[in-house]
Order: structure tokens, then C-alpha cells, then sequence
């Protein structure tokens, strides 16, 4: 296969050392539940001008390598009329773009769920990249139930759609971030959480590699192996990294471009001292660093509340919450001298 050294040049940007990428990337319903804990009606507006304080935040681009944006705000412009994906390249941060177009159920799985979005896929990335979007993402849900589910099945369509996305953009001249989220919610352990994971990336790379998908030309996006929100035994960020490497090494081959991690409904600090933790195991095979969205994204909505006045202190607590990541990215994150706002 032909390499296409652009698309290492984009990885290297989006994995620099200290930085990290937002996702900014809600579908318009997921956008409006967020805007909906303020109190915000979900119109075009409100998401427009929430999307702009964040974008035009000054400073970002110290701790920021990418934002992923959703087909409406790659579309989107501030209201002075500078398209989002410019404001962001003049700031020397990489446009991205969610493609994937949600979930459908997988009949015959109860519970199970595939993504959907590759029709006229190829036609898409072609305007995507035209806007500016030289990276992409597809997320793929993949739910812990009972000892059956998630099915090998079920992982199996999902990796295959991930692979069929990710040889699509990368024809395109896009980098794929592909994300199979193992989700947070429930009562699992800690080990079936990694038994999972560990499952799900093996089948995904070994379908990547059987598609013959470039792996340095690609990042992953992962959970981090947590126990279920509602499992009460309590595992310390420790537990968590060294779980979490263990199901990567045993998954992800060594050549794959970088490793973000998801937050996935984890609190904002905790999601920055789990990736401290990780990052202090040491130099891995891979370069890791985050790609939040709620973590980052709620402080920032909550010091906001749609009001014009608050937007300055908004954009603080934006600067902050990218720095707190970008230090724990670096292993560096120190909650008592680095956590002066509250950011809990
Ligand atoms: P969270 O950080 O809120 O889990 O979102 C990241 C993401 O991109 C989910 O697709």
C-alpha cells in the first residue's frame, strides 16, 4: 500500500507532546441536553455562541492540538462571519470532524447497538476536508450488560464499519480517530471492564489490519478501564492506569499513530488525575493524551449559563481545564498547588 506521509504529519500535530483534543463534537440533540443543564433552549444559536466562546478562547492553542467539531459547526461561523474550522487553523489547531451518524440497534442483540454513517461517507469527506477537516472521528458503543453481552458479534460489525471508515478517510487525505467506547455506565468490575476492552481492541485491530488500514496514519480513542459507575468497589487512578495499559499492550499494535482517551461521564478531575496516573507510568509505545468532551466542556458551560457577561470567566475556566489535562498528559498534575478554580 502507498504510505501517505500527510497523514503522519497530521498525526504528529494532533499527539504533541502537552497537548491534547477537544471534542466539540455533539450531535445537535447532544448539544442541546448540555445546553439543557443551564437552561438553555437547544437553538442554533445558543449552540453557535457557546461553540464560539470556546473557539475563540484566547490561549488554547497552548494546551489544544485539535478540535472535533460536528457537520453544523464545521458549518458554523462566528458572529463576526469567520467560519469555525478558520478560526481554529489560524490558531494552528487542527479542524476535525465527527462523522459517524449515531447509533441504530443491532436487530437480534438485545442492547447492542452499531453505528451507522457510511453511505455517501467518501462524497462527505471530500467536503469535510474542503472545509478545512484534515482529521475524523467514528464512535462506536459498545455496552457491558451480563457475561454475554457485549457479543463478539456485535464488536465484530462495529470493528468492520470502524475499518471501513477508517480506509475511506484515509483516502481522503484524513486522519481516522477510531473510538470504540466501552461504556462507564453500570455495575461491571474493574477486571470485566478490562476483560472487554482488551476483547473489543483486539478484534478491532485485528480487522484495522486485515482492511489493510495504514496504523500510523490513525489514532485511537478509548475509554479508560474504569469499574461501572454504579459498582461500589472503589479503584484508585493507580489501578486504573496500570489496568488500562495492560488491556492496551495486550491490544494495540506498537506502529498506531496515538491513543486519546474519551472522559465517558467521568467527573473533570477525575478524568485529569486518571490520565496523571497513566502518564506517570512512563514513556509507552504510543503517545497518549486527551480528547474530552464533558470534562472539559461542563465547568466551562456552568461558569458561562448563556449569559454575555460571563463569558470571560467561561473562557478561564476553558484555559484552565485544557492546562489541568495538558500537565497530566505530561504526568505533571499536581491537584493541591495546580486546582485553584473549581474544577471538581
Ligand atoms: P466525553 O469526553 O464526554 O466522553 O466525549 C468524548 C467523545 O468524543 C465521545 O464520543
Amino acid at each position: 500500500m502507498k504510505k501517505n506521509t500527510k497523514l503522519y504529519e497530521t498525526v504528529a500535530a494532533l499527539m504533541a507532546s502537552g497537548k491534547g483534543i477537544l471534542a466539540a463534537d455533539e450531535s445537535d440533540a447532544t448539544a442541546g441536553r448540555r445546553l439543557a443543564m443551564v437552561h438553555l433552549r437547544n437553538e442554533a444559536e445558543n449552540r453557535q455562541d457557546f461553540r464560539e466562546l470556546l473557539f475563540a478562547a484566547q490561549g488554547i492553542e497552548e494546551y489544544l492540538s485539535g478540535v472535533i467539531m460536528y457537520d453544523s459547526s464545521i458549518r458554523s461561523s462566528t458572529d463576526s462571519g469567520i467560519p469555525f474550522p478558520d478560526v481554529l487553523t489560524a490558531k494552528g489547531i487542527v479542524p476535525g470532524i465527527k462523522v459517524d451518524l449515531g447509533t441504530v440497534e443491532l436487530h437480534g442483540f438485545k442492547g447492542e447497538v452499531v453505528s451507522q454513517g457510511l453511505d455517501n461517507l467518501a462524497e462527505r469527506l471530500v467536503e469535510y476536508y474542503d472545509f478545512g477537516a484534515r482529521f475524523a472521528k467514528w464512535r462506536a458503543v459498545i455496552t457491558i450488560d451480563d457475561e454475554d453481552t457485549p457479543t463478539d458479534a456485535a464488536i465484530t460489525m462495529n470493528a468492520i464499519f470502524l475499518a471501513r471508515y477508517a480506509q475511506l478517510a484515509q483516502a481522503a487525505g484524513i486522519v481516522p480517530i477510531v473510538e470504540p467506547e466501552v461504556i462507564y455506565a453500570g455495575d461491571h468490575s474493574l477486571a470485566r471492564a478490562e476483560q472487554v476492552t482488551t476483547r473489543t481492541l483486539q478484534i478491532l485491530f485485528q480487522t484495522l489490519q486485515n482492511y489493510r488500514v495504514d496504523l500510523e496514519g490513525l489514532i485511537l480513542k478509548s475509554s479508560m478501564v474504569l469499574a461501572g459507575d454504579m459498582n461500589p468497589e472503589p479503584s484508585s487512578p493507580e489501578q486504573i492506569a496500570n489496568t488500562t495499559l495492560r488491556a492496551f499492550h495486550m491490544s494495540v499494535p506498537y506502529d498506531v499513530g496515538g491513543i486519546v482517551f474519551l472522559s465517558g461521564g467521568q467527573t473533570p478531575k477525575r478524568s485529569t488525575e486518571n490520565l496523571n496516573a497513566i502518564a506517570k507510568l512512563g514513556g509507552q509505545p504510543w503517545p497518549i493524551t486527551f480528547s474530552y468532551s464533558r470534562a472539559i466542556e461542563e465547568p466551562v458551560l456552568m461558569a458561562w449559563q448563556g449569559k454575555q457577561e460571563n463569558i470571560p470567566e467561561a473562557q478561564k475556566m476553558l484555559l484552565h481545564a485544557v492546562k489541568m489535562n495538558s500537565l497530566a498528559s505530561l504526568g505533571k498534575y499536581d491537584p493541591n498547588k495546580d486546582n485553584k478554580l473549581k474544577y471538581e
